[in-house]
């Protein structure tokens, strides 16, 4: 098959890309470059040659978008690209609207013109916002109230996915598919891409970064939280296990049909725990700091990931965390100034 893959040269989509190409199939690669990076799109080609291709295009370019999907004869898109940061959503809505939402609409916009009606979406944990502790775990029915720009840009888009599914009098109905992230972590088990986000935001990247020399201390927003330690507790997948789940979605595509699944471990770990297992990691004592709880932060937040267990045999492998961590580790080690 051939699949479109938008943000391929950020961090999630480039693990995509290899999975893909692993698996045999080609990539076209769609990317504006603004958080990704040339790096990433060189060891995808080195790993893919021929079967790689990457067009340096915004998503707001509809007509570059239609003649990319005939030209290169795709069957499916997998849609990983966006403007991620929570904060940064706050201080900058519109960005946020017209990128995550409105460069959807562009994106299906060109697949309605190419007659290309498959879809896989990274969506995220942050449309359900702040649920309350007896909420947890979150199911696909947990109500989706999101707290900020970023996650109610993804929510809208969802909402413009399940609709265009049901529309009414379509010769061609579209297959959509969302996955809701909780928090991604790790890297490519043979080292070929990782995560350098610029800034970082993530929790284990930061610690390792501390443990590279990069910062002086990680600072730990919260130590007040009803919780076991008393910092937020968060679901981190692995993104090798992320990618298994966008494969496994793609047997379950049907026109005329939209599906979503939460995509977690179904188990949370504290920032406390996180902490010890970079510390164990990397055998640095990597410093921390007390700071103030961040508003919007709720204390915990985990998948129930059940759903796409029972519908598709999808489960995370990887649930040992110093497992994650030293995969997040060997790339960054090496990788130092990451894509630099
Ligand atoms: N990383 C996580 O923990 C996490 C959690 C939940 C959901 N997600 C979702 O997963 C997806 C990928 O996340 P990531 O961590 O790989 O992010 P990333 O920033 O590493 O990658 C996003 C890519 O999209 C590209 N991009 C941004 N705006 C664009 C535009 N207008 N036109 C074309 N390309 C554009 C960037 O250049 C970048 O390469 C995002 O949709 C994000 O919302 C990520």
């Amino acid at each position: 098959m051939h699949f479109l893959i938008t943000g391929g040269a950020g961090y999630i989509g480039s693990h995509a890309c290899l999975r893909l190409l692993d698996e045999g199939h080609e990539v076209t690669i769609v990317d504006s470059l603004r958080r990704g990076h040339q790096g990433a799109i060189d060891a995808i080609r080195s790993a893919g040659g021929d079967r790689v291709a990457f067009v340096h295009v915004d998503l707001s370019d509809t007509a570059r978008l239609t003649s990319t999907l005939v030209d290169r004869r795709i069957d499916t898109v997998m849609h990983f690209a966006a403007l991620t940061y929570v904060g940064e959503s706050m201080e900058k809505p519109l960005e946020y609207y017209q990128t995550n939402l409105g460069g959807g609409l562009s994106l299906l916009e060109a697949m309605r013109e190419a007659s290309v009606r498959r879809i896989v979406f990274s969506s995220t944990a942050a449309t359900y916002g702040e649920p309350p502790p007896e909420a947890m775990p979150i199911t696909e029915t947990t109500p989706q109230r999101p707290i900020n720009p970023y996650g109610a840009s993804k929510l809208q888009f969802e909402h413009v996915l399940r609709a265009e599914c049901a529309a009414l009098k379509d010769e061609r109905p579209l297959a959509a598919v969302a996955l809701r992230y909780f928090n991604v972590a790790g890297s490519d088990a043979r080292g070929r891409v990782g995560e350098d986000h610029r800034p970082e935001t993530h929790l284990i990247p930061i610690c390792l970064e501390v443990a590279l020399g990069k910062r002086p201390h990680l600072t730990v927003f919260g130590e007040d939280y009803p919780t076991p330690d008393g910092t937020c507790i968060r679901d981190y997948v692995h993104v090798e296990d992320l990618v298994d789940a966008h494969v496994a979605a793609l047997r379950a595509i049907e026109p005329g049909r939209f599906k979503c699944w939460n995509i977690g471990i179904g188990r949370g770990y504290s920032v406390r725990e996180v902490l010890e297992s970079c510390r164990r990691v990397t055998g640095h004592p990597i410093p921390a700091q007390k700071g103030e709880r961040r508003p919007g932060d709720p204390p915990s937040l985990y998948a129930d990931p059940s759903a796409i267990a029972c519908d598709l045999g999808w489960q995370a492998k990887h649930t040992d965390l110093d497992g994650i961590v030293r995969t997040a580790w060997e790339w960054m080690r090496r990788h130092p100034r990451g894509y630099a």
